[in-house]
């Protein structure tokens, strides 16, 4: 496997590619670099037909401090405007297999958008979400104004962008922006994220697409064109051996076994 400076990438499971940001000295601060690195491991486990789902995590102390501030600091508008700065990071949207956030310690700024950009998001008792790029003089730029007020409302989202507060797990999850508290300690965030992606994997990874691609879609049309689209791709399915499988394996009282095809 291909070996990275900014990110590691494990196998846990057969099934499963898990990423782990390690920029330690600066709390995994989302560096360009560093970014190009994480779109490729992605991308290289998207495509392997041996990967369910991929895993995402940080550190302990931190998930990530955000976009690299010292990298920012200098740049001019000509220059971010032109080269269409962090343009970059969209390309995670574009990952077909679920990519499931495992979040420990500070997931701010960038970081707290990297974790909204993933399909799912887990927390450990110590997590903290914010957008402190209020305090920067800035706003957010990787998406977090519009993808939270998709996950927490208006008003809270306006908190969080105009005040920069940062946000407990526990307020997260009571909030909907994460899946769940997991754990009591610092470690089986992770753990529980893998056996979730193991999980996921087990399924029709064509079915798990459709799912997902199903769900995203919510974001972009009407209840009544979601809807349609909902009911053709649920259509389509039933063109998939994964369908009769699953199906005939349920008559059977018997495991399925998708094939992906
Ligand atoms: N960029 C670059 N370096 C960062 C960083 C960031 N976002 N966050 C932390 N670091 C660096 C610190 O500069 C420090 O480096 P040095 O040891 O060389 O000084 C190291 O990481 C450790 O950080 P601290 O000493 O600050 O650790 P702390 O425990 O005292 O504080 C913290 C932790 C509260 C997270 C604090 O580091 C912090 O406020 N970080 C910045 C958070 C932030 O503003 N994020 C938003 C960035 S802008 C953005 O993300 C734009 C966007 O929407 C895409």
């Amino acid at each position: 496997q291909q070996s990275y400076e900014y990110i590691l990438v494990s196998r846990p499971d057969p099934s499963v590619v898990l990423v782990t940001l390690n920029r330690p000295k600066s709390l995994n601060a989302l560096s360009s670099p560093l970014f190009k690195e994480l779109n490729q491991a992605l991308e290289e486990a998207d495509k392997d037909v041996s990967v369910g789902a991929m895993v995402l995590t940080g550190s302990d102390r931190a998930f990530a401090a955000g976009a690299d501030i010292k990298e920012m600091k200098d740049k001019q508008f000509s220059d971010v405007y032109k080269n269409d700065f962090l343009v970059d990071w969209t390309r995670i949207r574009q990952l077909h297999k679920p990519l499931i956030a495992a979040v420990s310690g500070y997931a701010l700024g960038g970081g707290c958008e990297l974790a909204l950009m993933c399909d799912i998001i887990l927390a450990s008792p110590t997590a903290k979400f914010g957008q402190p790029e209020i305090n920067l003089g800035v706003i957010p730029g990787g998406g977090g104004s519009q993808r939270l007020i998709h996950a927490i409302g208006k008003s809270r989202t306006m908190e969080l962008v105009l005040t920069g507060r940062n946000i407990t797990a526990q307020e997260a999850a009571a909030w909907g922006m994460v899946s769940r508290v997991v754990g009591e300690g610092e470690g089986e965030v992770v753990k529980e994220a893998v056996s979730m992606a193991k999980e996921i994997a087990s399924k029709s990874q064509i079915a798990v697409q459709a799912g997902k691609e199903v769900v995203n879609a919510a974001y972009e049309m009407s209840l009544s064109e979601g809807l349609r689209f909902e009911r053709r791709i649920f259509h389509s399915l039933f063109a998939t051996n994964d369908q009769k499988e699953g199906m005939a394996a349920f008559a059977e009282k018997r495991k399925p076994n998708f094939t992906h095809s």
